[in-house]
């Protein structure tokens, strides 16, 4: 057993956490849409089709947004395709996923799910083989009140208030070859800006997002961002990173440091918003829209990646086990940390595909990577706390040397409740944790939550679905200070309330 101690301190602070950290994302791909939250004619379903079951499962994870309709798929998807009678929407062919797409679930299907959920849409524009005129259309269609073309055809299709969608993205990955309607980022910045001022035009409320790299392995990481950013600076407010974790090598101590790599992205992000800030001479700010993050590499590729032109077929389904969830907890720990540049992040995806919850006709499975998101979504609010953490490291393979926690933490100072997010990512050791607050004793914690388990590999499934389960673990209060021990690979929340003094 190690010794490490996390020090916090209420006026140490990179500010609120904005709780849009905890938005989700839901593609037409593979059975995301159908089977996953749209299914008419199932026992499970309701009189709109969607998925009873599925919404429970949405409900706890208190998503406030959900981006839609895509990813790759948004990129030659005509909007207009998924309005009106749904008998006479047209079948297309889609091109990122080479699937059979029946439009019998458009936007407004998606605006009825997310109100029925509690969720706020938001949408992506087409800015691949899609105008900016159609992108404005979309928002005229959506958010204006009547009286015009658009709006009047939303309340014809039965939907006589606006859907009022705030956030919006210009465009997916168009950094990706695999993208369609792909360009240069110089061409890229120039559709963006065009088509968010006509829609800024047609809703000066909305806010937008320009599509950035899409991972830090493409070969313009950063250099494609910073061509966006300069172009677009006045008129946008946030620019996207997507990340998703992989561990082909097999390599558990070195997955577990992910959150080193997770952390480096955002400090990325963070130099170039203030380099391109500072060029501009810009007192505005942009922030940075981490709107797709999870784990995935196994369904990858080949019949992960080809519908082979079915309509719902199984894509990209990944299973996950107790060391994703693990490396979940760190996306999200790095989030709470730097609340200051992350002011959104959509979990990617939310049903079926790369999601925390797998469906079939007669049930949903909660795979590993639900729990944290549930526990994190509940009590990561009010203001993140930096921590000072003095702790053992471990050799994390090729990543070396590598701090044994990974630590956020949020404060309330009306209530004084205080709650760290603390993650063991060594395989072997336990650590004994003391948790200091600076100027405030700690006079109760509840039962703390833990995630942990000894097979890195342990994962759910229809046969085990508890075998990763979070249980309940003693968190002690001592001389003002809260005492925990975790387990080797471990994630605890402990909920602390404290005092002055
Ligand atoms: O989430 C799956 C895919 O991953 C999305 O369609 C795309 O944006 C990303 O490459």
């Amino acid at each position: 057993m190690t010794i490490a101690t996390i020090n916090l301190d209420p006026d140490r602070t990179t500010g609120e956490i904005d709780r849009r950290i905890f938005s989700g994302f839901l593609e037409h791909l593979g059975r995301a849409i159908y089977e996953g939250v749209y299914d008419p004619g199932n026992a499970l379903s309701d009189e709109c089709g969607f998925r009873r079951d599925v919404l429970d499962a949405m409900r706890p994870m208190r998503m406030p947004y959900v981006r839609y309709p895509g990813g790759n798929f948004v990129s030659d998807y005509d909007w207009k395709d998924g309005i009106g009678p749904v008998g006479e929407r047209p079948v297309r062919a889609d091109f990122a996923w080479q699937t059979t797409e029946p439009n019998t679930f458009g936007t407004d299907e998606f605006v009825d799910w997310c109100r029925t959920v509690g969720t706020e849409p938001m949408l992506a524009v087409n800015l691949g083989t899609g105008t900016a005129r159609a992108a404005a259309e979309l928002v005229e269609y959506s958010n204006h009140p009547s009286g015009t073309h658009w709006s009047d055809l939303r309340r014809a299709n039965g939907h006589a208030d606006p859907h009022g969608v705030k956030l919006w993205c210009l465009g997916n990955e168009m950094d990706g070859p695999w993208q369609a309607g792909h360009v240069p980022a110089q061409e890229y910045a120039l559709r963006a800006e065009q088509a968010g001022k006509l829609m800024k035009g047609v809703d000066p409320t909305i806010e937008t997002i320009i599509a950035g790299s899409s991972g830090n392995h493409m070969p313009e990481y950063m250099e494609w961002d910073r061509v966006a950013l300069e172009y677009t600076w006045d008129h946008v407010d946030y620019i996207s990173a997507h990340r998703y974790s992989r561990n082909e090598r097999d390599d558990t101590p070195w997955f577990l440091a992910e959150g080193v790599e997770i952390e480096r992205i955002i400090e990325d992000y963070r130099s170039l918003l203030g380099y391109v800030r500072a060029v501009k001479k810009s007192s505005k700010r942009v922030y940075l829209s981490f709107d797709e993050w999870n784990v995935w590499y196994r369904a990858r590729g080949g019949d992960f990646s080809h519908g082979n032109w079915d309509r719902a077929p199984h894509l990209i389904e990944e299973e996950y086990n107790l060391e994703d969830a693990l490396v979940i907890a760190q996306y999200l720990n790095a989030f709470i940390r730097n609340a200051d540049v992350v002011k959104i992040a959509c979990l990617a995806q939310i049903v079926n595909v790369i999601a925390p919850v797998l469906t079939r006709k007669d049930g949903l499975l909660f795979q590993s990577i639900y729990h944290p998101i549930v526990r994190y979504a509940e009590l990561a609010s009010g203001i993140s706390l930096t921590p000072v953490v003095d702790g053992p490291v471990y050799t994390a393979g090729e990543r070396g040397e590598t701090p044994v926690l990974d630590v956020s933490a949020a404060y309330d100072g009306a209530t004084g409740k205080a709650t760290a997010f603390v993650v063991n990512r060594d395989p072997s050791q336990s650590v004994r944790v003391t948790i200091n607050i600076s100027g405030r004793s700690v006079s109760g914690a509840g039962d703390g939550w833990l995630l942990t388990g000894d097979d890195p590999k342990a994962q759910n499934s229809w046969d085990a679905p508890k075998a990763v389960v979070p249980s309940t673990c003693g968190v002690a209060v001592e001389d003002g200070a809260a005492r925990l021990e975790m387990p080797p690979m471990s994630v605890m929340v402990a909920a602390l309330g404290t005092v002055a003094g």
